[in-house]
């Protein structure tokens, strides 16, 4: 486990240097917004100023958040980007094109670009398979295909990140189990699921990050992370039953002592940008195995979920320590799952951009 002192270090190391670029997902509650509150925190108290994009569907809500990070870093400048609903992939494609021009329009084109990359939306959700009207799970697509298409929108302004850029996805590193190769989009009604849907998301992160890390070494960290348990209104969403909901209400004084504080979630989780435990993919070279640098002396590259260290696409747990399933991993690889996944997906895409529903 790596201390929290190592990790608030880390942390204002992290925005020493220059001024940095963040996008938010998901950070309008929860796990997300303690990160913003822990970028502002640590930016404010050393950094050199920044501009970040929060993306949310509350406004209202939204601008409160950002006015709280506003007095923790009067330097910051907040943009925030109002997105109906994150599971379409064609809201997805204006966000990203409203936060590429703003970008560009205010630093011009040779110097915009996006250091870090958040991503925890999600709908912890017990409801039956609902397709969006674009033919994906609505749960499947807020974790996975979402956040895939922020990445791939952005890709441009990321690799144009000097640090190199790192990007963070929040649910449940870790969690590989079963996989349907035949049936990626979980149609079999025997299929689906809530712990097939948590395994098919982890394994098509695991993959899709580390073709990503592998096609832009030195120049992108992908960070999948399984936060544990936080006490957020993910466990009062209306659609968790409302069994489920007493249940919590209930034994949340004994849940309290397990979980992880709302507040140190955003330091640990904001810790998986640091570049000197989660560098990028070093190409044919030797990857570095000592992290530390000034204020984090004890600190040491973590291992990718390829199993080499350092090498750009890490699944950890909260604590950030590298939890991926390696045996699982090597077997899915040995079968293709990897390529599968990467093809299935720019397919996905496709289809949806040519304005078609998605229905294999
Ligand atoms: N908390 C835990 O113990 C825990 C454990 C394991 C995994 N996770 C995973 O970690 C991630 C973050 O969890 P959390 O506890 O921080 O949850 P949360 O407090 O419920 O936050 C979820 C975020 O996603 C946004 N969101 C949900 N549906 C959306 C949609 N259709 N379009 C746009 N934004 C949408 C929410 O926006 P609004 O503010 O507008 O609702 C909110 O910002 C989730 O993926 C969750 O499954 C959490």
């Amino acid at each position: 486990m790596v201390q929290l002192d190592v990790i608030r270090a880390a942390n204002t190391a992290l925005f020493q240097g220059r001024p940095y670029t963040a996008v938010f997902t998901g950070a309008t509650s929860g796990i997300g917004e303690a990160t913003l509150r822990a970028f502002a925190t640590a930016n404010g108290a050393h950094g050199k100023g920044f501009r970040a994009y929060v993306v949310g569907r509350r406004k209202e809500a939204t601008e409160e958040i950002l006015a709280d990070c506003s007095r923790l870093c009067p330097e910051g400048k907040f943009i925030f980007v109002y997105a109906r609903d994150l599971a379409l992939l064609e809201e997805v494609d204006k966000v990203c094109s409203e936060i590429t021009k703003a970008e560009t329009e205010t630093v011009g084109r040779d110097s915009a670009r996006i250091d870090l990359l958040y991503m925890s939306q999600g709908d912890f959700n017990f409801s039956p398979r609902r397709d969006t009207k674009e033919g994906l799970e609505f749960r499947v697509s807020l974790l996975y295909y979402s956040r895939m298409r922020f990445i791939g929108n952005l890709l441009p302004l990321l690799l144009a990140s000097e640090l190199p850029a790192h990007v963070i996805s929040v649910f449940a590193a870790g969690m590989e189990g079963e996989f349907h190769v035949n049936d990626i989009s979980i149609r079999d009604p025997q299929h689906w699921g809530t712990l097939t849907v948590r395994s098919h998301v982890c394994v098509m992160h695991t993959f899709f990050f580390e073709h990503l890390a592998k096609q832009h070494p030195g120049k992108l960290s992908l960070v999948h992370v399984f936060p544990g348990m936080v006490m957020t209104k993910a466990f009062t969403n209306p659609g968790v039953p409302l069994w489920g909901r007493v249940m919590f209400r209930i034994s949340r004084p004994v849940l309290s002592v397990f979980s992880t504080p709302v507040a140190e979630s955003g330091e640990r989780t904001l810790f998986l940008a640091s570049p000197h435990r989660f560098p990028a993919h070093r190409g044919s070279g030797d990857q570095p195995t000592n992290a530390a640098s000034a204020g984090t002396p004890n600190l040491v590259v973590a291992t990718g979920t390829d199993g080499k260290t350092g090498s750009g696409a890490y699944a950890v747990d909260i604590d950030g320590e590298t939890c991926h399933k390696a045996k699982m991993i090597e077997k899915y690889k040995a079968e293709g799952v990897g390529e599968k996944i990467w093809e299935h997906t720019m397919k996905v895409f496709g289809v949806i951009a040519s304005g078609n529903v998605w229905t294999e």
